[in-house]
């Protein structure tokens, strides 16, 4: 059971990762319009673990006999200055999302709600996972340059991300 603010803060949550993923969505869409298909395929990848990421909040909240409220999504810039651009908005992005995981989780301590702290836990690591992943391609970019051949290595070992769903629990 959840109480209504702890609902109205997680539904809050699920328009944030419908907003990243949008964002990731629109960085997709860049990636190819400059000829980019590694960063292209990994915003995209990006995109779908968004996508997951709300809809776990969505499942959980029903679970928990709340109400889903779907709200209106921001709309994503679509033009960036470069890749170094669009991975240093990645990153201030993420950690945006990481202090709203984090005052969600104080929220649930504050009501006690032992089942709430459990289920963001999940959320918790993966923000340091995100940032992580961030931070090394940031490193990357500026070690072998954000143009020329070195641009090129890094598209193509981003051309490998691949999307692994989650696994479905069986009741
Ligand atoms: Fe769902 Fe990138 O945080």
């Amino acid at each position: 059971m959840l109480s209504k603010k702890m609902e109205d803060a997680l539904n809050e949550q699920i328009n944030k990762e419908m907003y990243s993923a949008y964002l990731y969505l629109s960085m997709s869409a860049h990636s190819t319009n400059i000829g980019l298909p590694g960063f292209a395929n990994w915003f995209m990848v990006q995109y779908k673990e968004e996508t997951e990421h709300a809809m776990r909040i969505y499942n959980y909240i029903n679970e928990q006999g709340g109400k889903v409220k779907l709200k209106a999504i921001e709309e994503p810039p679509s033009e960036f200055k470069d890749v170094m651009d669009m991975f240093e908005k990645t990153l201030k992005h993420e950690q945006f999302i990481t202090k709203s995981i984090h005052d969600l989780m104080e929220l649930a301590i504050k009501e006690r709600d032992h089942a709430t702290q459990i289920f963001l836990q999940w959320f918790v690591t993966e923000q340091i996972e995100e940032e992580g992943n961030d931070n090394e391609i940031l490193a990357k970019l500026r070690l072998a340059g954000d143009k020329g051949n070195g641009l090129f290595m890094i598209d193509k070992e981003l051309a490998t991300r691949v999307y692994v769903p989650p696994v479905e629990s069986k009741e």
